[in-house]
C-alpha cells in the first residue's frame, strides 16, 4: 500500500501530440489554441493531467523533438500568450500540465550549435560532443544512430565529427559540461515559473556518453518474430553510448529544483539494455525523479503471461520507484492494431485494454485517440512525413494522424483542404461526435470507466498481487485504503469461465462484460470482472 497522496501516483495522464490535436488557424497543423478549445473534451475524459509533446521553436526535422529555442513557442503552434492561456484554462479545469523536456540534443539550428560548429575556439566549443576522425577519416567509433547509420556526422569547418544519436539535425548536447547542465536546469526553472506542473524527460539514458568514446560491443540478434523490425541499432549492446553513471547526479539536480515548487512531477523516458534497472536507478528515493515511462507494453508481444512478467519484473526487488504504464504513444503502432487478435481490431478489446492498463499499480498514460479506439493509419508512401524509423520500418506517421472530431472533411480537425497527415476514413467514422452519440462507444466507456475508477482507492494506490486463473486472463488483486479488489481481464475474444473464490462480491458499474454465478465468473470475449472482498 502507498499512503502518499501526490496527485501523480495512480493518475491517468492524457498525451497530446500538438500537431494533430486541433487546428484553429486553418494551416492543416494543430496548435495551442486548438488544445485550449478542446479542454472541456479533455476534462470530460476524467484524466488528471496532460503530457504535451514538444511545441518549442523548431525546424521540425523530428517534428519538434529538435528544439531551436527552448524558451519559445514555434509559430506553427502559436505564441507564449497562447501557452499561458492554455495553462490557465487547464488549471481551471483541474488538469495538470507536463511538458516535454528534450535534454539529449538540440536542433542543429539552435544558436548554441551554430556557434559551436563555427570553429574550435568559440564559447560553445564543448557544448556538443565533438571528436576527431580516426586516422583513416572514418568516424571516432562504432556508435549507431537510433534512426539509422553512423551516429557521427563530419563537420568541415571544425574538421571534426559531431555526435547525434537521433537525426543528424539533432546534435547531442554535451551534458558532461556543467555549463550545459546549468543552462538546461535554468530552462526547466523558466517553465516551472510559467506554471507547468512537471516534465516528461525525453530519451534520458541517451543523455551522457562514455568520456573515452569506447566502441559498443556486438549483440547477437534475437530470432526474428516476423513483426519486430530489425535495425542495426539492436545489433550492439549500448554499453558506452548510453546509461552512464553521471546521469544520477544530473537528475538529482532536477529533483532539487522541482522540489522548490509544490506538487511538481517528472517522468523519465527510459529505454535501454536494462530498462528496469535503469528505471529504478533514476526514480528510487526522494532525491530522484518521480516516475518513469515504461516501454514494455508498447511492443508486439501480447499475452497475460507477458504483461504479468513485465509488471513482476518491475516490482521484483525492494525499492521505492513508482511505474508509469502506456499502451500507445506517438512513437509506437497504435495498440488497437498492434495487439489486434487475428489481425482484427475490436472495440471490446480497446475497452478491456484501457481498463486493464489503468488498473495496474502505477500511473498510466493514454495517448490521444486511444479513448476512441483508433487503429493505426496506413499512410501512402507519398504522404509520409516521419524521418525516423519507428517500430513499423515505415516511420511513425500511422499513429500521428489528426484527431477525428466529427465526420466532416478532415474529421473536423482543420478548415484547411489538406492536413499535414491525412485523416483515414475509418477514423472519421469513429469520430468524437459519432461516439458521443453512442452510449456503448469506446469514448463513452472511457469516460465512465475512469470516473468509476476514481471511486476505488485500491485501484489508485493499492498493492498488486497476481493470481493464476487461466492463460488468457490477466488477474490480480489490488489492496489498499480499506478496499481489496479482484480484477480479471480476458485478453482474448473467446469467452472463458474462471473460478471465483468465496468471499468476493461483484462490483458493478465498470462496464466490462462478465457474469458471476456462485463460485465462478464467465468473462465475455475481451470481458472483465471486478470483485470486492466481502467484509
Ligand atoms: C521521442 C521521439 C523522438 C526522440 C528524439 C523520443 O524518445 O519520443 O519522438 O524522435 O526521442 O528526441
Amino acid at each position: 500500500m502507498d499512503n502518499r497522496q501526490e496527485w501523480w501516483r495512480g493518475a491517468v495522464i492524457y498525451q497530446i501530440y500538438p500537431r494533430s490535436f486541433m487546428d484553429t488557424n486553418g494551416d492543416g497543423i494543430g496548435d495551442l489554441k486548438g488544445i485550449t478549445r478542446k479542454l472541456d473534451y479533455v476534462a470530460s475524459l476524467g484524466v488528471d493531467g496532460v503530457w504535451l509533446s514538444p511545441f518549442f521553436t523548431s525546424p521540425m526535422a523530428d517534428f519538434g523533438y529538435d528544439v531551436a529555442d527552448y524558451r519559445n513557442i514555434d509559430p506553427i503552434f502559436g505564441t507564449l500568450r497562447d501557452f499561458d492561456e492554455m495553462v490557465s484554462e487547464m488549471h481551471k479545469r483541474g488538469i495538470k500540465l507536463i511538458i516535454d523536456l528534450v535534454l539529449n540534443h538540440s536542433s542543429e539550428k539552435h544558436k548554441w550549435f551554430e556557434e559551436s560548429r563555427r570553429n574550435r575556439t568559440n564559447a560553445k566549443t564543448d557544448w556538443y560532443v565533438w571528436a576527431d576522425p580516426k586516422p583513416d577519416g572514418s568516424p571516432p567509433n562504432n556508435w549507431i544512430s537510433v534512426f539509422g547509420g553512423s551516429a557521427w556526422e563530419f563537420d568541415p569547418a571544425r574538421g571534426q565529427y559531431y555526435y547525434h544519436q537521433f537525426l543528424k539535425q539533432q546534435p547531442d548536447l554535451n551534458i558532461r559540461n556543467m555549463a550545459v547542465q546549468d543552462e538546461l536546469l535554468d530552462t526547466a526553472k523558466w517553465w516551472l515559473d510559467r506554471g507547468v506542473d512537471g516534465f516528461r524527460m525525453d530519451a534520458l539514458p541517451h543523455c551522457i556518453h562514455d568520456a573515452q568514446l569506447r566502441d559498443n560491443p556486438p549483440r547477437p540478434l534475437p530470432p526474428p518474430d516476423g513483426k519486430t523490425v530489425i535495425h542495426p541499432y539492436s545489433m550492439q549492446w549500448h554499453t558506452y553510448d548510453k546509461t552512464q553513471p553521471e546521469m544520477i547526479p544530473f537528475l538529482k539536480r532536477f529533483r532539487a529544483l522541482t522540489d522548490k515548487y509544490p506538487d511538481r512531477m517528472m517522468v523519465a523516458e527510459v529505454n535501454d539494455d536494462k530498462t528496469v534497472e535503469t528505471t529504478i536507478s533514476y526514480t528510487n528515493g526522494p532525491e530522484m525523479l518521480h516516475t518513469a515511462y515504461d516501454f514494455s507494453l508498447l511492443v508486439h508481444e501480447y499475452s497475460a503471461a507477458y504483461i504479468r512478467k513485465k509488471v513482476e519484473e518491475f516490482f521484483a526487488t525492494p525499492h521505492d520507484s513508482w511505474p508509469s504504464w502506456a499502451l500507445s504513444n506517438h512513437d509506437s503502432i497504435r495498440v488497437a492494431s498492434r495487439w489486434a487478435v487475428n489481425g482484427k481490431s475490436d472495440p471490446a478489446q480497446a475497452k478491456m485494454l484501457l481498463a486493464m492498463v489503468t488498473s495496474l499499480r502505477g500511473s498510466s498514460f493514454v495517448y490521444q485517440g486511444e479513448e476512441l479506439g483508433l487503429t493505426e493509419a496506413v499512410i501512402p508512401p507519398e504522404k509520409r512525413q516521419d524521418p525516423g524509423i519507428g517500430s513499423t520500418g515505415t516511420g511513425r506517421d500511422g499513429c500521428r494522424t489528426p484527431m477525428p472530431w466529427d465526420a466532416g472533411k478532415n474529421g473536423g480537425f482543420t478548415t484547411a483542404n489538406e492536413c499535414w497527415l491525412p485523416v483515414p476514413p475509418e477514423h472519421a467514422q469513429a469520430s468524437v461526435t459519432a461516439q458521443e452519440r453512442d452510449k456503448n462507444s469506446m469514448l463513452s466507456f472511457t469516460r465512465s470507466f475512469l470516473k468509476w475508477r476514481k471511486g476505488h482507492p485500491a485501484l489508485l494506490r493499492g498493492n498488486l498481487t497476481f493470481e493464476s486463473v487461466n492463460e488468457n486472463v490477466l488477474a490480480f488483486t489490488r489492496a489498499g485504503n480499506g478496499e481489496t479488489l479482484f480484477c480479471a481481464f480476458n485478453l482474448k475474444p473467446t469467452p472463458v469461465t474462471i473460478p471465483l473464490e468465496s468471499g468476493w462480491a461483484p462490483v458493478e458499474g465498470h462496464g466490462l462484460p462478465s457474469r458471476a454465478q456462485g463460485q465462478s465468473v464467465e468473462l465475455a470475449g475481451f470481458g472483465g470482472f471486478f470483485g470486492r472482498k466481502k467484509t
